[in-house]
């Protein structure tokens, strides 16, 4: 649940903060991404340096670590970055300037302008937590829809016994793969994905090929794991890899080993999204040893054939299965792709323009329109590939859930 999430974890000046190292090496371990910020006070309890080496990431507790450069760590950006942040541990003082909108650190100007859910786990001694003010300021954190990690009743750093103690490191793991839980649309869906360029092979050292880099593809195959979908990846030859729980990836080099896997696996798969730039041609006959120049004369001519359409074949073995896939096209485009779903007996098509600046093979942006059935288009502005693929995402679940 936490692989691959952004969790930003916000450290006040507690005794609790040594509980922080163990709750990182926690999300590090299960393949959470951390990034930890700190109160000025927060570093009389633990060090930077141990919470940035633990969570592989610089740790700020300034606004500006170098006023001389004048680059600054900013706010907004750490709180746009974050899936969710925790403020582990909050103590009376920040509960109070959270209640009340006091931005004094970098961290409260975090808070402040984080997006994402924000959890706060207090830690204090017992009268202090069961202060009428400490009461009133948790009462309205809450309020502003702030998630509360309730502390825990048990010996206290005082010596003292009572409620105060942060909750353990494990529990708060457990309360954030909960937060997780709770979205996954895809969880228990099936999804194939083709994506990638197909070699088809001239003779054993020589193929026709072409420039995909399977970007998108690969991109789908991630943002449909973390959404909990079982993802089978059949990818055509590239340079990327994906290493996340999920997702299986079968390599595949022509178009006729990626329409086997395809097919195989098709009848058991919810969706089929074939993103896959795959040969339209391949040499008819495949010279067993290396074509030499010398054997040749001025021409040498290569006859093709036609390699299977994948995507046309799962449209005519469809039954329970949403099928997705893409055109890319020069021109005439959006009567080319509705045809293109129509003949292929498609659910949508993504639509990708060459024309378009920023969309199409090897770019880290994305500019797409996606045709239904139902004949709406939707228009999408450039963004990177992993946002595109989640608006295609986001249509599949609308699609499944319609
Ligand atoms: O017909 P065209 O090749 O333009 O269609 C593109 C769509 O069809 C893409 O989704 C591509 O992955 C799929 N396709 C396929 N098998 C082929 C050719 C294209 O699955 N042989």
């Amino acid at each position: 649940m936490l692989r691959g999430k952004k969790v930003l974890i916000g450290v006040t000046g507690s005794i609790a903060a040594y509980k922080v190292a163990t709750l990182i090496r926690f999300l590090v371990r299960k393949k959470a991404f951390v990034k930890v910020i700190m109160t000025e006070d927060a570093k009389e309890f633990i060090t930077p340096l141990t919470l940035a080496t633990l969570s592989k990431n610089p740790v700020h507790y300034l606004f500006t670590d170098d006023k001389e450069s004048g680059e600054w760590n900013n706010h907004i950006d750490l709180g746009l970055w974050a899936d969710v942040f925790i403020i582990a541990p909050a103590t009376a003082n920040t509960l109070f300037k959270i209640a009340n909108g006091h931005c004094d650190n970098l961290l409260m100007a975090t808070y402040l302008s984080a997006k994402c859910p924000v959890y706060i786990a207090p830690a204090m001694d017992l009268d202090m937590y069961k202060h009428s003010s400490t009461k009133e300021n948790i009462d309205k954190i809450v309020e502003f829809g702030n998630r509360l990690i309730n502390p825990e009743h048990g010996e206290l750093a005082s010596g003292l016994v009572g409620e105060g103690r942060m909750a353990e490191p494990e529990q708060i793991v457990e309360v954030l793969e909960t937060h997780f839980e709770s979205n996954v649309p895809l969880k228990g869906k099936k999804i194939l994905i083709s994506a990638g360029p197909t070699h088809e092979a001239i003779d054993p050292v020589r193929f026709i090929g072409n420039h995909s880099s399977g970007k998108m593809g690969f991109a789908i195959a991630e943002e449909a794991a973390v959404l909990g979908a079982e993802v089978e990846l059949i990818c055509g030859p590239t340079s990327i890899t994906l290493d996340i729980a999920g997702v299986t990836v079968v390599n595949v080099t022509s178009a006729q080993e990626m329409y086997d896997a395809c097919v195989k696996r098709y009848a058991t798969a919810d969706v089929a999204i074939m993103a896959a730039a795959v040969a339209d041609y391949r040499p008819k006959n495949v010279a067993d040893k290396k074509i030499k120049k010398e054997n040749q004369t001025n021409e040498l001519v290569i006859e093709l054939e036609k390699t299977p359409d994948i995507l046309k074949s799962l449209g005519e073995q469809k039954h329970h299965q949403l099928l997705v896939g893409f055109a890319l096209e020069t021109d005439n485009e959006e009567a080319n792709a509705k045809l293109k779903m129509e003949k292929k007996n498609l659910d949508f098509i993504i639509l990708n323009s060459l024309r378009d600046k920023g969309a199409g093979f090897s770019t880290d942006t994305n500019r797409i329109t996606i045709l239904d059935k139902h004949n709406n288009i939707l228009n999408f502005e450039l963004k990177s590939k992993q946002k595109v693929a989640l608006d295609i995402l986001h249509k599949v679940i609308e699609e499944l859930n319609a």
